[in-house]
């Protein structure tokens, strides 16, 4: 995806998702438990922070933060008072920090940190950050002249209980949702401030059911390593599932986080025995599948009782399951995703899953 001009913000890839929790302690537990995480590090008064505690949890290469503030007028208090526990920062691993700060905010960027260096006796981090979609944030950080476990100001996180992973491997990508015409101006800030490029769009004919709509662009950095889709709502008989996001989490945010596994079908099987609950389509999806989508290594009789999707592109095929909402506000999802092949996102699949998440809608009283 080189484009011949230099990418003014070389990016290394995620470097963690920072969720702001009602009680990260329970969460980590959820974490660890349905999906498979592990402890990686910790802050709190027990380090010197009397603000807040943050559990940093990973899994290969995916970092969680899940933080909660220790007392009520704090700022994450609100945030999480306001939208419920959702994400609040997207971290991004860059070289230079202070560059990325630079190159960002020239372009019109809001300042959410300005370059900041942290130390302790495994080196220095740099970080700096800025303010995206409702009230997400990218930071960057530079990690190369740092070797401790996670940050400056986090010790280890040791626990007896440790659950085994699930066969998570990386963020594939994070899906935004925004506001009723504001897709366009999100898109031309991911080009202009951060010199990304939209790769594929889906319109609302594309993405529509009989009752429902959205419209969405796929933004990807210069070496494809991330990739953030834009949703906005589109007008429908019905309430489009992005107003019913919106609405709840108080405005824009992360709609879903989709994660790599390379064996989907084990994934699934171990998320579904620790309660993960997932969207399932109807089983007619499956008659025709293979007709659809041709030849694949998988055993359809397997995915179906597993609910895994199957959408093949020009460069191959992609295996694709969504759950159900992770927080009690219909919210933030999880999509787990093998590709096999395929660099798309699963489109031939929309119209049996916008059904299915419709009938979730129905049943909150939503749509
Ligand atoms: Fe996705």
């Amino acid at each position: 995806m080189n484009t011949g001009t230099q990418d003014f913000l070389p990016l290394l890839g995620t470097d963690f998702v920072e969720f702001y929790v009602g009680n990260a302690k329970q969460a980590a537990h959820y974490y660890k438990t349905a999906f498979g995480y592990e402890g990686l590090a910790y802050s709190g008064p027990e380090t010197g922070d009397r603000e807040k505690v943050s559990y940093v949890l990973k899994q290969d290469k995916v970092r969680l933060i899940l933080t909660t503030a220790l007392h009520p007028d704090h700022p994450i208090a609100q945030h999480t008072n306001f939208h419920g526990d959702g994400v609040k920062t997207i971290a991004l691993t860059v070289n230079d920090a202070r560059d990325a700060f630079h190159q960002t905010t020239s372009r019109g960027a809001k300042s959410f940190m300005e370059p900041k260096e942290m130390s302790d006796e495994h080196g220095t981090v740099v970080m700096s950050g800025i303010h995206i979609y409702g009230d997400t944030v990218h930071l960057f950080v530079e990690r190369k002249n740092y070797n401790g476990i996670f940050l400056p100001g986090f010790r280890e996180l040791k626990s007896e209980y440790n659950p085994a992973s699930v066969g998570l491997k990386y963020i594939d990508h994070c899906v935004g949702n925004v506001g009723w015409n504001e897709m366009n101006p999100w898109v031309k800030f991911y080009e202009d401030v951060m010199g990304f490029k939209n790769i594929l769009t889906f319109d609302d004919k594309q993405i529509s059911t009989e009752y429902s709509a959205l419209m969405s662009k796929v933004m990807s950095n210069g070496n494809g390593y991330v990739k953030f889709p834009i949703n906005e709502p589109a007008k429908g008989k019905k309430k489009s599932q992005v107003e019913e996001y919106l609405d709840f989490y108080g405005g824009p945010g992360v709609q879903h986080i989709a994660i790599a596994t390379d064996n989907i079908m084990d994934t699934v099987i171990k998320l579904r025995s620790r309660g993960v609950e997932f969207l399932q389509v109807p089983g007619t999806y499956y008659d025709d599948l293979a007709k659809r989508v041709g030849p694949i290594e998988e055993d359809i009789d397997m995915l179906r009782p597993l609910g895994i999707l199957v959408d093949r592109d020009d460069e191959g095929y992609l295996l694709q399951i969504f759950t159900k909402p992770v927080e009690d506000r219909p919210t933030i999802f999880y999509e787990i995703i093998q590709r096999r092949g395929a660099k798309s996102f699963g489109a031939g699949n929309f119209k049996a899953l916008f059904e299915a998440l419709e009938r979730e809608q129905g049943l909150r009283g939503n749509l």
